[in-house]
């Protein structure tokens, strides 16, 4: 049962412009009747996001994401529709009725802010727990980490009981059902054994998202022994890839960059020696999505990764990441301490600052790190090491000014003689190897899930944009294909409806349409009907042609359709009689 009647969705939409909410977030630049830029749901270097004004409908050609207003702020923000609507409303002054809710829609509707409530609860238990007598051990583990009170209070620090079903009982007791507490990733309910906590005997550290609600849990065990960090597992409220600790502080900070690094204990001493700027990936290496949030925040990200194999692999990794997302990094050396907590512990923020203000180029740190793997005093192995150094340059950097640039710092740094360097890199880009920005954009064309597309669907897709653009096509085609010809499911159902607008001379709304479909995909494929173009074609000729050809494929297989479903003689007859029409017709606009 949807919350809001169909009228106060539509209010709300229509009141809102879709490029004001769209430029909170996307940098938008007008283009003719639309405006483009990068697309925020993938990577990309190239502006194939387009939100049109008139339609009220936002439009990826690169990755098919679409939709209107509403499927914007779900996607973008992993808000439910309703969470959306309520967003919107406020702002452009409508008022939101009020009403009792069934118990069946409370239930659903409430269900993620029930694990919400949840995850608070066990927050507050496991804060309490720390600060009384079950607590000690947890909060002689924390202090002789050398976390002040202060620090333990504001990132909500706790800890578990000894018993393994204590959360479980307490939450019990304040009337949360198995039903939902097997969901909320603190609790594990088995049929013989009843329910269990997942975490016991550990120091406890709350994740929050970055409204500062918890939504799930890191616990550490105090002192040796494995698995040494456990996490809550992805719950309907904790997506690890998007999920940033620290970054609730870390988004009010007043520095330009974010400094990035692995683990809790990193992000919770950088913020007491008052670097109020770090945050980490939690347990799980650096995503495209973490990459995603944090370019909503900053354009650069310094990497202050552990030292040690791991970290530098770890640290080799990110990079491409960060810089795919168009963040620039660089990367902070702790040597000779593991981490930072190490670091700031032995050394003291002030050698921290330090190192941030040396923080080394994250392509020179590629180069130092690949340096590593040859033998330099082999003659063979140096030309090799130096060959690829080369590469690395031709592919990294597009423009000549970056790669005589590079070209400079490299051969000064590692010892290449220049001109050779120069030269070679020169032949390199002669002999066709592209940069990556250039290789990018390829595959990016060929690889990226274009909605699966069969060239039937493109017509029925064409068809639809090309009515909704110019409504007096109708007029010509009526006659001859109807909304039955289109293929079941969501491109009939905009089918009927955009053709019952034209028959009654209503303009089509087709961010309304939107709004036909709950399923995201649904909402997707929509905004990808109203988003086909006729290619290049301009000339009024082809353009007749091309419509043509598009009423007959569709004609052509509506009708294989009905006789393979064996529909009666009559309507058989009728529809090739009107595919003779159409080969006959021409059609002039
Ligand atoms: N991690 C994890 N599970 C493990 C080990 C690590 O999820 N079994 C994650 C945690 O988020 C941890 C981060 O990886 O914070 C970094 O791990 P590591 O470097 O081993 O730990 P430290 O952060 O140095 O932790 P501590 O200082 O508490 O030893
Ligand atoms: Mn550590």
């Amino acid at each position: 049962m949807p919350y809001y009647s169909d009228e106060i969705v539509e209010e709300v939409r229509t009141r809102t412009d879709i490029v004001d909410v769209i430029s909170q977030y996307v940098n938008l630049q007008k283009k003719g009747s639309q405006y483009f830029g990068l697309c925020p749901f993938h990577n990309e270097k190239t502006g194939s996001f387009s939100v049109s004004p008139g339609k009220q409908m936002y439009y990826c050609f690169g990755c098919g994401a679409g939709g209107n207003v509403y499927s914007f702020l779900m996607a973008y923000n992993n808000m439910t529709f309703k969470e959306a609507i309520e967003e919107l409303a406020p702002k452009c002054g409508v008022t939101l009725p009020q009403r009792e809710m069934t118990y069946q829609e409370k239930r659903q509707a409430d269900r993620r802010s029930r694990l919400f409530e949840i995850n608070k609860e066990a927050a507050g238990y496991y804060y309490k727990m720390l600060r009384s007598p079950e607590g000690q051990k947890a909060m002689d583990y924390f202090t002789g980490r050398e976390l002040s009170a202060e620090t333990m209070h504001k990132f909500g620090l706790g800890c578990t009981s000894k018993y393994s079903d204590s959360l479980y009982k307490y939450l019990r007791s304040k009337g949360y059902e198995d039903e939902i507490l097997k969901d909320c990733g603190l609790i594990t309910i088995d049929e013989k054994r009843g329910g269990h906590d997942k975490f016991w005997n550990r120091a406890m550290f709350p994740i929050f998202d970055a409204n500062g609600k918890v939504v799930a849990f890191g616990g550490r065990v105090m002192g040796d022994g494995e698995p040494k960090y456990l996490n809550s597992p992805e719950t309907e409220i904790f997506n690890k890839s998007r999920t940033l600790f620290g970054l609730y502080f870390a988004r009010k900070t007043r520095r330009e960059q974010f400094i990035l690094c692995e683990g809790y204990m990193d992000v919770i001493s950088l913020h007491q020696a008052g670097f109020d700027n770090a945050v980490a990936s939690l347990g799980t290496a650096l995503t495209e999505g973490h990459a995603g949030m944090l370019k909503r925040y900053v354009k650069d990200v310094y990497l202050s990764y552990d030292s040690d194999g791991a970290g530098q692999k770890a640290a080799l990794r990110a990079i491409p990441i960060l810089k795919n997302a168009g963040i620039s990094c660089r990367i902070i050396n702790m040597s000779p301490y593991k981490d930072p907590d190490e670091f700031i512990k032995a050394l003291g923020a002030e050698e921290y600052e330090k190192r941030i203000q040396n923080a080394e180029n994250s392509f020179i740190y590629q180069i130092r790190m690949l340096e590593k793997n040859y033998d330099l005093t082999d003659p063979e192995k140096k030309s090799d090491f130096q060959k690829e150094v080369a590469r690395m340059i031709v592919l990294e950097f597009p423009t000549q000014l970056e790669r005589e640039n590079y070209t400079e710092s490299v051969a000064a740094r590692f010892n290449i003689p220049k001109d050779a360097l120069a030269k070679y890199i020169i032949e390199l880009g002669q002999s066709g190897i592209t940069s990556k920005n250039k290789a990018q954009a390829k595959e990016t064309r060929s690889n990226k899930p274009k909605p699966k597309d069969d060239g039937m669907k493109m017509s029925q897709r064409l068809l639809l944009t090309w009515l909704v653009e110019e409504n007096g096509i109708y007029a010509k085609i009526k006659d001859f294909v109807g909304p039955d010809d289109f293929e079941d499911g969501v491109y009939k159902t905009v089918a009927t409806e955009v053709f019952d607008c034209l028959n009654n001379s209503r303009p089509v709304d087709t961010a309304k349409l939107v709004d036909m479909f709950m399923e995201d995909e649904e909402r997707k494929t929509v905004a990808a009907l109203f988003n086909t173009t006729v290619g290049e074609l301009t000339d009024n000729t082809d353009l007749s042609k091309a419509l043509k050809e598009t009423l007959l494929r569709i004609k052509k297989n509506s009708l294989e359709l009905a006789q393979k479903n064996g529909a009666d003689l009559k309507s058989l007859v009728d529809g090739k009689k009107q595919l003779q029409r159409i080969e006959r017709a021409g059609f002039i606009l």
